[in-house]
C-alpha cells in the first residue's frame, strides 16, 4: 500500500527498541554473556511480542532483552548503524531513530555522553554508507524520575549539534508531563524540537500538557485525543502531528482491537496525520506492515494512504529546503 511516488519516512522509531534478534545473539557471543546460550528462535520469543502484551510496562520489558546486550559503545555504533542498513532495506528515504541513552547505557554501566556519541557516529556513517537521510531525537526514559532524566538530558546536549528534538517515553501513567517542565526548557532552549510520547497509556489530559507544558509539536501515539473533541480541534488547528504507530497500540493493549484505533477519526477530523513502526524489532514489523494494517483493517483507501505518507515529509524534523529535496527524487521521476 507503500505509493511509490511518494517519500517514505518513519518519525517514530525506537532505535533501542530495533535491536534485531541475530544482532542480540552476536552481541550476547561476543560479549560472553547468558543469552549466548539461546537459539535464535528463544531469542525471538524473549526479545518479540507474541500477539499482545496487557500493558505498556509489560511491552516495554521485551526492550529490555535488547539493551542487555550493549556492553560497550562500540556496540551502541553497531546497533545504530544496523539500523540505517534496516532502514534502507524497508525502502525508507527519511528516518527519525529516537533513543534514550541511560537506558542504552544502564545494564553494563556505560558512560552516557560515550553512549550518545556512538549512536551519533553509528547513524551518521550508515546514513553515508546506505544513502538514507537520518536525524536524531534524543529520549528522557520517564519511568527513572526526574533526576535521572536530568541527568540523561545532560548527556544529550553535549552532542547538541548533532540531535534534532527531545522526546519524553516510558511510563506515561507514573510519570506524568508536569514532572519534566524543566528538562523542556532546557531542550527548548538549546534549539530543539519536541515530540512527546501522549495519550498512549493515559488520557487527553496527558497530551494536553505535553503540548502547554512541554511544548510539543508532535505527539508519540495520541490515541487518547479521540476522547477529546476539543483537543483534536486544537491539534488540527495547530498543525500538531500525531505519529501513529498501530500495532505497537494493539500489542500495548492501548486499543483493544485494531479496528477500533482511532486513526481513521484523526484523519478525517483534519488532524496531520502520520503512519510509524515505533519499535520494529519487538514488534516483528516492518513499515510496510503498518501500511497493510492501515489499508486492510482501519480502512484507509489507497488515496488517503498517500496523504498520510506526504504528512510524514510534511511533519518531518526538517527544513523546508530539506523537504523539497526528499520531494525531488519523486518529482523528476514522474
Ligand atoms: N519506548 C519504546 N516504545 C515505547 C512506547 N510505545 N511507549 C513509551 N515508551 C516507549
Ligand atoms: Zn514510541
Amino acid at each position: 500500500m507503500i505509493d511509490s511516488n511518494v517519500p517514505l519516512v518513519d518519525l517514530h522509531r525506537h532505535l533501542d527498541g530495533n535491536i534485531l534478534p541475530p544482532t542480540i545473539l552476536k552481541l550476547a557471543h561476543k560479549n560472553n554473556l547468558p543469552l549466548a546460550k539461546h537459539t535464535l528462535h528463544e531469542i525471538e520469543k524473549l526479545s518479540q511480542i507474541q500477539d499482545k502484551t496487557s500493558d505498556l510496562l509489560k511491552f516495554l520489558e521485551k526492550l529490555d532483552v535488547g539493551v542487555s546486550v550493549l556492553a560497550t559503545e562500540q556496540d551502541c555504533f553497531e546497533v545504530a548503524y544496523e539500523n540505517i542498513r534496516d532502514a534502507k532495506e524497508s525502502g525508507l528515504d527519511y528516518v527519525e531513530l529516537r533513543f534514550s541513552p541511560y537506558y542504552m547505557a544502564l545494564a553494563h554501566q556505560l558512560d552516557l555522553g560515550a553512549v550518545v556519541e556512538a549512536i551519533a557516529a553509528g547513524v551518521e556513517s550508515g546514513s553515508q554508507a546506505f544513502g538514507v537521510k537520518a536525524n536524531l531525537i534524543g529520549i528522557l526514559s520517564r519511568t527513572f524520575g526526574q533526576k535521572t532524566c536530568m541527568q540523561e538530558l545532560d548527556a544529550l546536549l553535549l552532542s547538541k549539534d548533532k540531535i534534532q528534538a527531545l522526546d519524553l517515553a516510558g511510563d506515561e501513567l507514573g510519570y506524568p508531563a508536569p514532572q519534566f517542565k524543566e528538562h523542556f526548557i532546557k531542550a527548548r532552549d538549546a534549539g530543539w524540537q519536541i515530540t512527546v510520547h501522549a495519550g498512549e497509556a493515559d488520557g487527553p489530559k496527558s497530551i494536553w500538557n505535553a503540548i502547554e507544558l512541554l511544548g510539543a509539536t508532535r505527539i508519540g501515539h495520541g490515541v487518547a485525543a479521540a476522547q477529546d473533541d476539543k483537543l483534536m480541534d486544537y491539534m488540527a488547528k495547530h498543525a500538531i502531528a500525531i505519529e501513529s504507530c498501530p500495532t505497537s497500540n494493539y500489542q500495548t493493549g492501548t486499543v483493544a482491537d485494531l479496528s477500533s484505533h482511532p486513526m481513521k477519526t484523526f484523519f478525517e477530523r483534519n488532524l496531520l496525520v502520520t503512519l510509524n513502526t515505533d519499535d520494529p524489532a519487538v514488534s516483528n514489523i516492518k513499515l510496510s506492515d503498518e501500511y497493510d494494517v492501515a489499508y486492510h483493517q482501519l480502512g484507509f483507501t489507497r488515496e488517503q494512504l498517500s496523504i498520510i505518507q506526504s504528512n510524514g515529509v510534511l511533519a518531518a524534523f526538517l527544513t523546508k529546503q530539506e523537504k523539497d529535496d526528499l520531494w525531488a527524487k519523486y518529482t523528476q521521476d514522474t
